[in-house]
């Protein structure tokens, strides 16, 4: 595979627009931030080999007595998945602060021993134990390998480092990681660092981005397999970077301590796992449309941009609010202008959501209510000496709240009155690697401290868990002053499980080209690692775009899960360019229009996706791979993503191009979204894309729900779901519904109706059955739009026969009529919300 390697990282950024250093360790040079060097494991010690002494049986799994004073434990926790730890003598099980389950039933499960193998094995697994020396195997029922380590090197300590060597051959691709920059999908091959880093203007081949999720999968003869390495310490994960035989990973420091999970399918791997780590949460509907943002707003601006949305009416649901609105970047203060009541009225008025931008860092400023109650209660970050640890932020000198603590997280929670009180719904979490901009490699020291007693931990230690419970803190805001309302978080640095609290955005990119291209395997590796809700600054954070850059961008912009503009202050940048739809002429404002409306009218579509997120962890953008892992030829496709599990989006990703290739996977029929032709799976096929122009196919035998296009989320209510149907045989949809706001769902005010729409012989039939019916629904009638399909003779129900009308709207408007528009040779029929009988639509003959 030719890709950039990630295994250097490139000190000097390509533009001019990266040259912002906030490093004070680096002056004047154009640098990314990276953190120390990375640390190596002695070839010494990976040779040492482990030796199985004694085996007890436990409840769920084994014991083993392992040589040089180690313990092996291989627990089951379900039918098919094992956590395996290797500890020190005595010491205790550990879950780090990412695991949500901690208790799983153990799984009914055999244990066998031979000379020198020991045998667990439930249903659906078994694991082999070699017992000198000491490795680990995982079979699926029949008896194929999954997984094993390699034992040359096996798993152990390198001093205080824990590692794991596993075999892996060519075939094998590896995905997930979270957050990762590169080109491509597959992270075979390449050297990945976990340390939360703010990266400011990254690059592809940057290793330390903000996020750090342990967690990939392993897919090799159409199998995957899902390890968590649960150590919140730096770790680095080795794949087949330096032979095809084997990869390893390992962290600086802490416990031995992953979790094996097989699938056969990617989706199972991924299920597991977020029963391991959470789910994210339902959703609030606003927070699905569009947002916009811009470092350096003023007041005046937001007011000017928001109303400029409403003015030429291109839908938008938020502002945000950058740092400028505290004041004097105190947080949980508001800057005069911005805490303004006529231009929050006027906000509110036009019926936008608001969010504000929060930072950890509390100015050290005596007579400030933070920095006073803070450090009366002793909620800082330490020094080793046991003084306040102090650094710079944006406010100058600043203290860090201690939010491994429960209380400070309490106590931080507990302050979002300030905001809320302004009518602000969302929070943005941001600088949370901690920054600190004169810290060592742009963070506090490794030896800084959080917590006391033996709860104490160094820095080290707790780094990439800073953001973690930062949002755990800020999601407790909403549970204190919005009791019933869904919070919505949006981070910038996460740990495996943090997608329970916050959706992520993937900070300060760069308006390249290769950003808009990085953005989807990114996006959609983020989404296998268990965080559905992800998006990147359309247009390029740092830098501007030119208008084919921003009009491609948000062509892919507005299929994110989370869809925000978002751009740097003017200060920075070399064209001081508006980044908003309309400030690159007006053939880009119409491309941003058509799209932005687009997303709107596939709400009903892009919310049901988000709640199958929440119940079993499925991205909401994915990867081919994700639903066609039969299909080898989509492993190594980096350029197309599923916009959940109908839509495939084809954007074109590079600079003066307006055509393409697009692979279409295997074993589905596929139909052009804007011409309605159909294609085989299993080939590639060109298409023309000018700029207006992004390719979409659709799954053949979808049915994709739709409504009116609203300037914002609950403009109007919706009393006509329109199913966009693309039928061969038979469609189905389970749609459901509730307010999209409160959490009135837990109390069964939810509804699931269950579609089907079922071609027999010279006759489609289409029929709803409610399964449940908590919630007093808006929606009146259903449109069911068949696409491509023969002139009807006519369509009857139990109760009548519908009359043919003669427009769209017409029929939209009025129950049991149907139009059938020749041109696109289209059909709508309006069926009635309580048509309990089949609609059977009749034709003269079988469809061709
Ligand atoms: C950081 C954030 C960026 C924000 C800026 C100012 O660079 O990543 O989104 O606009 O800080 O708050």
């Amino acid at each position: 595979m030719h890709k950039p390697s990630k295994n250097v990282s490139r000190l000097i950024a390509t533009t001019a627009i990266a040259a912002t250093v906030f490093s004070a360790q680096a002056p004047n040079v154009l640098a990314v931030t990276q953190p120390h060097p990375d640390k190596e494991l002695s070839q010494e010690a990976v040779q040492e080999q482990l030796v199985v002494e004694d085996v007890k049986q436990l409840d769920n799994g084994v014991m083993l007595d392992l040589s040089s004073d180690q313990q092996a434990f291989i627990r089951l926790f379900s039918e098919d998945m094992a956590k395996v730890s290797i500890l020190k003598e005595g010491e205790e099980e550990y879950f780090s602060e990412a695991i949500k389950k901690k208790d799983w039933a153990a799984p009914e499960f055999d244990l066998s021993q031979a000379d020198n193998e020991i045998t667990l094995s439930t249903k659906e697994i078994t694991i082999k134990i070699k017992k000198e020396p000491f490795g680990i195997k995982f079979l699926d029922k029949e008896g194929n390998v999954i997984n094993e380590d390699y034992m040359q090197n096996g798993a152990g300590y390198d001093g205080e480092k824990p590692y794991v060597y596993k075999k892996t051959d060519k075939d094998e691709a590896f995905y997930g990681f979270g957050e990762q920059g590169g080109l491509e999908l597959n992270q075979r091959g390449e050297s990945i660092g976990m340390f939360n880093t703010d990266a400011y203007a990254y690059q592809p081949d940057t290793k330390y981005l903000y996020t750090s999720i342990p967690f990939f999968m392993g897919l090799k003869d159409e199998k995957a397999y899902g390890i968590f390495f649960d150590n919140t310490n730096r770790s680095y994960f080795e794949m087949a970077s330096e032979s095809d035989d084997y990869y390893y990973f390992y962290a600086d420091d802490g416990k031995l301590n992953y979790y094996f999970m097989y699938g056969p399918e990617i989706e199972d791997v991924l299920d597991q796992y977020t029963e391991l780590t959470g789910k994210m949460d339902k959703p609030a509907k606003w927070s699905l449309g569009l947002h916009q943002s811009k470092w350096e707003y003023t007041a005046e601006d937001i007011e000017r941009v928001a109303e400029t949305y409403r003015e030429k009416e291109i839908p938008l649901d938020t502002m945000h609010f950058d740092i400028d609105y505290m004041d004097e970047y105190r947080v949980f203060t508001w800057a005069d202008k911005f805490g303004s009541e006529a231009l929050h009225q006027k906000l509110d008025n036009m019926n936008f959501h608001k969010i504000t931008i929060n930072d950890p860092a509390v100015k050290k400023d005596p007579g400030y209510f933070m920095y006073d109650e803070g450090t009366a209660n002793d909620y800082w970050a330490k020094n080793p000496d046991g003084t306040n640890f102090v650094g710079e932020v944006w406010p100058g000198d600043s203290m860090f709240p201690d939010f491994s603590k429960e209380e400070v997280r309490e106590w931080w929670a507990s302050k979002h009155d300030v905001l809320f009180d302004k009518g602000i719904d969302g929070v943005w979490n941001d600088m949370n690697e901690p920054a600190v901009f004169d810290g060592p490699y742009h963070t506090m020291p490794l030896d800084v401290t959080f917590g006391e007693d033996e709860n104490q931990r160094s820095h080290a230690e707790y780094h990439n868990l800073y953001g973690h419970d930062e949002a755990e803190a800020t999601y407790k805001a909403f549970e204190m002053y919005k009791p019933n309302t869904r919070p919505f978080v949006l981070t910038r640095d996460m740990f495996a499980g943090s997608q329970r609290y916050a959706a992520l955005w993937t900070g300060d990119n760069v308006s390249e080209w290769d950003h808009l291209q990085m953005s989807i395997p990114m996006n959609t590796n983020i989404g296998l690692s268990g965080v559905p809700f992800v998006g990147n600054d359309i247009g390029g954070f740092a830098g501007r775009p030119d208008a084919e850059m921003f009009a491609r961008w948000i062509e892919v912009g507005a299929f994110l899960p989370f869809s925000r503009i978002h751009y740097d202050s003017d200060k920075k940048a070399a064209v001081k360019q508006g980044q908003e739809p309309w400030s690159f002429g007006e053939e880009v404002e119409d491309i941003s229009k058509k799209y932005i409306e687009m997303r709107y009218k596939l709400m009903p579509y892009l919310y049901n996706t988000f709640i199958e997120a929440s119940e079993d962890g499925t991205p909401v953008q994915q990867p081919l791979v994700y639903q066609f892992q039969e299909d080898e030829n989509t492993y190594n496709i980096s350029d197309q993503f599923m916009f959940g599990e109908s839509m495939m989006i084809a954007p074109v990703i590079k600079e003066g191009q307006t055509e393409r290739d697009v692979y279409l996977p295997e074993g589905e029929t596929w139909v052009d979204y804007w011409t309605g032709e159909e294609f085989k799976g299993g080939q590639t096929i060109h298409t023309e894309a000018e700029l207006s122009h992004l390719p979409i196919y659709v799954k053949k035998d979808s049915m994709i729900p739709t409504r009116e296009v609203q300037q914002y989320t609950g403009e109007k209510p919706m009393e006509n779901l329109v199913f966009d149907t693309y039928l061969e045989e038979e469609a189905t949809y389970s749609f459901y519904e509730d307010d999209g706001a409160t959490l009135d769902h837990k109390d069964g005010e939810y509804n699931i109706t269950n579609f089907k729409v079922e071609r027999k012989g010279k006759h489609i039939e289409f029929t709803n059955k409610n399964e449940v019916t908590g919630y007093d629904t808006e929606i009146e009638s259903y449109t069911l739009k068949l696409n491509g399909e023969n002139a009807p003779k006519k369509i009857k129900a139990a109760r009548s026969k519908y009359k043919e009308v003669d427009s769209i709207k017409e029929v939209k408007e009025n129950q049991e009529t149907y139009f059938y528009n020749e041109e696109d040779e289209t059909l709508y029929v309006n069926v009635p919300a309580d048509e309990d009988k089949k609609v059977k639509i009749q034709f003269k003959g079988k469809k061709k």
